[in-house]
């Protein structure tokens, strides 16, 4: 429930639930329109972008995951993550770099290798889930 945002469904006096959508009431019953707003970063990918940046131009690097122009945002962080906002950035030098996809860097917008954080734990996860 942290990462989704009910809208407006307490106020409207409807039914809380933290499954989703399809336990609300009818929308005959209630007008709520549950949208989900994240609150934190999305891995966009697991691995970085390499990409090739030009001195002195700017760019916006999606800081949220949800961008479909990766690493770049496309604006998308306005819909689903609005606490969230690119990072703007002008390199120094001309040259090809790997910006962060996975958003764990602590060197945004480019990578410092958390991705292998990131990857780990999602192998563990997996690990887990088949011996269950
Ligand atoms: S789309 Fe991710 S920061 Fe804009």
């Amino acid at each position: 429930m942290s990462s989704f945002r009910w809208i407006s469904a307490l106020q409207l006096g409807c039914l809380q639930t933290s499954r989703g959508p399809q336990l609300l009431q009818p929308a005959s019953a209630c007008a709520v329109q549950w949208r989900p707003q994240s609150s934190e970063a999305v891995s966009a990918a697991r691995l970085p972008c390499r990409v090739k940046l030009s001195a002195g131009k700017r760019y916006a690097w999606c800081a949220c995951g949800y961008s479909k122009k990766q690493p770049f945002c496309d604006g998308a962080h306005l819909k689903q993550a609005p606490s969230i906002s690119p990072l703007r950035f002008s390199p120094d030098k001309d040259g090809t770099v790997f910006l962060c996809a996975c958003k764990q860097t602590k060197n945004a917008p480019y990578c410092d290798g958390s991705h292998l954080k990131v990857i780990y734990r999602d192998a563990v996860g997996a690990l887990k889930g088949l011996f269950k």
